[in-house]
């Protein structure tokens, strides 16, 4: 099993992904660590709806996407055909709902890197999520009444590796 800083360093945006499921024990670790992410005040409001990438109303709800940016289909759809989709919903009025949907995301991404899985970080269905259909899809992913979509997570095993991202510590860090 490779430590945090192999995990960390080696995770990267998953855009190409095989027909192979997550077996339970795979999807039960990401769901894992997304719920023994941190939350303000401990709230722990973060709802995770799971879906397979099969699922009619994924194809749906890149339909909506596509028709509110007036555009046709591309190739991939928002998850790139990943074979599972969680999508996290939490209180739009609890100020950290955001923050606490970010860690939860990225606690997952990690844990399906650790487990040699590839993920997508997904915010490109927002719109879509929470525009005239917003009720649909909250009923068809079974988000509770009172949360809201804040972001996506695609996961499967990946059909291609990809570099992670360079950065520049000079200009991003200060030491004080
Ligand atoms: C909040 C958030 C939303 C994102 N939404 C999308 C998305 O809708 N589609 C996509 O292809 N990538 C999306 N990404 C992935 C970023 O494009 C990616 O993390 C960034 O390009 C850095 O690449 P890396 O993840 O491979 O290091 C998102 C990432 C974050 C953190």
């Amino acid at each position: 099993m490779a430590g945090f800083k192999e995990v960390s360093a080696k995770r990267s945006s998953t855009r190409a992904y095989t027909a192979e499921k997550l077996t339970k024990e795979e999807l039960d670790s990401i769901l894992a660590a997304g719920l023994q992410a941190p939350s303000a005040t401990n709230r722990q409001e973060i709802r995770f709806s799971v879906l397979d990438g099969s699922d009619p109303v994924i194809e749906e709800l890149e339909q909506e996407k596509m028709r509110l940016r007036n555009a046709a289909r591309g190739e991939h759809n928002a998850f790139y055909e990943a074979p599972t989709v969680i999508f996290l919903s939490a209180e739009d009025d609890f100020r950290w709902s955001k923050v606490d949907a970010g860690i939860a995301v990225q606690s997952m991404s990690l844990a399906a890197e650790d487990l040699g899985l590839g993920s997508l970080i997904v915010g490109s269905v927002y719109d879509a999520m929470r525009g005239e259909k917003r009720e649909y899809f909250k009923e068809k992913m079974r988000i509770p009444a009172d949360r809201e979509f804040q972001i996506a997570l695609a996961v499967g095993h990946k059909a291609a590796e990809k570099e992670p991202h360079t950065y520049d510590t000079d200009k991003q860090v200060v030491i004080v």
